[in-house]
């Protein structure tokens, strides 16, 4: 940030606000340790490194083994993230997980990370907002902060999408990872923190990108899986376009509220999809390339964990530093978006 910058007001001190904010004190990540690459994936369908690296930016992505689940890439995440806070998990109030992939329909894999991790003092339930849920977890998470309610929340945005992917149809198995990021949110005085969320959401479009079996309307029948109906199916021309245009309009709507030009944020961070929609938004948005982080060439689209676990990256690399300002923005099924200002 210039040093001749006037200091950042926070969107709510306009209306005379004086109550608590809230930070993100730590963040923690994990991917599994299996990498599956490109040529991996020229020997499983009709398609070429050169075709995928073209198309999206992606080299290689992991993949959770069959018996670790989302619960356990979650934990992982949570436990990283409370040892960089220095908190035991039963300092926590409340744990959001937001996820596609659940172990289970129910219960939430937010409660059975709260089973694994200890936190026996928390209430836990998921939310599902797709590449999105992180975003949206940190909005609610900031509300309970803000409301008084709780004081210290853990987010986690966790996929095991490789358990969704129809590895037969090259046009989506190529594009999607496992892994899974955290953040511990609490309330800082005299810090900013969260600065602001916008979220928004249009169910017309929720054919583009959906999971159309497993779920009341199409519960699981021999025909449904031979049908192949429990595999994640997307349009993905539609799709492409729709991610630019939303992720655009909630950037410089999450700008607009803090008053922020997009000069001053240190480290954009991107639902890290594809290159080209990282690039398309990027330069709509007017941010140079050594603003923009990106990570999708090593882990593909991880969902509700891609950001989470991009900051976590970013902050441990050293891209960002305490007091520097970070714009996320996301896109994904519903459909949906969000973008957050934070300083960190
Ligand atoms: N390898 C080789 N060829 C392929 C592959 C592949 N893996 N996949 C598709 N093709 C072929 C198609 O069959 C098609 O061939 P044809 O012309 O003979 O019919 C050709 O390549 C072009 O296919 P398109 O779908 O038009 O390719 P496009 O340039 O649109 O790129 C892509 C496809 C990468 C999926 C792009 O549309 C995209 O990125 N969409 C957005 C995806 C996304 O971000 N989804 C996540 C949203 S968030 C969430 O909630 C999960």
């Amino acid at each position: 940030m210039s040093a001749a910058a006037p200091p950042v007001q926070h969107p709510r001190a306009k209306d005379g606000f004086r109550g608590r904010t809230c930070s993100i004190t730590a963040v923690g990540s994990y991917v599994p340790t299996r990498v599956l690459t490109n040529a991996d994936l020229e020997k499983m369908v009709d398609t070429t490194d050169e075709w995928i690296t073209s198309r999206t930016g992606i080299k290689e992505r992991r993949i959770a083994a069959r018996d670790e689940y989302t619960s356990d890439i979650a934990a992982q995440a949570a436990t990283r993230a409370l040892h960089h806070a220095g908190l035991t998990a039963n300092q926590l109030d409340l744990i959001i997980l937001a996820t596609i992939t659940p172990d289970m329909l129910f219960p939430s894999t937010a409660c059975l990370v709260q089973r694994k991790i200890g936190a026996h003092r928390a209430a836990a339930f998921d939310i599902e907002a797709a590449c999105s849920g992180f975003i949206f977890g940190l909005e609610i998470g900031q509300q309970f902060i803000m409301s008084r309610t709780y004081n210290t929340i853990l987010v986690i945005g966790a996929e095991k999408l490789s358990t969704i992917i129809d590895w037969s149809d090259r046009s989506t198995c190529v594009l999607f990872g496992d892994g899974a990021g955290a953040a511990i949110l609490q309330n800082r005085p005299n810090s900013h923190g969260l600065l602001t969320v916008c979220m928004g959401s249009d169910g017309n479009k929720a054919d583009l990108l959906s999971m159309p079996g497993g779920g009341s309307r199409c519960p699981a029948t021999e025909k449904s899986v031979a049908d192949r109906l429990h595999y994640l199916r997307m349009d993905g021309k539609e799709t492409f376009k729709s991610a630019i245009g939303a992720m655009l309009t909630a950037a410089q709507e999450a700008l607009r509220r803090c008053d922020i030009d997009i000069g001053r944020i240190k480290c954009v961070i991107p639902h890290q999809a594809n290159q080209r929609i990282i690039d398309a938004v990027g330069e709509r948005l007017g941010v140079r390339p050594d603003q923009v982080f990106v990570n999708v060439d090593r882990y593909g689209n991880t969902s509700a964990a891609s950001v989470a676990i991009a900051l976590d990256e970013a902050v441990r690399s050293g891209r960002v530093q305490r007091g520097d300002l970070i714009l996320l923005v996301v896109f994904g099924a519903g459909l949906t978006w969000g973008a957050a200002v934070i300083e960190w």
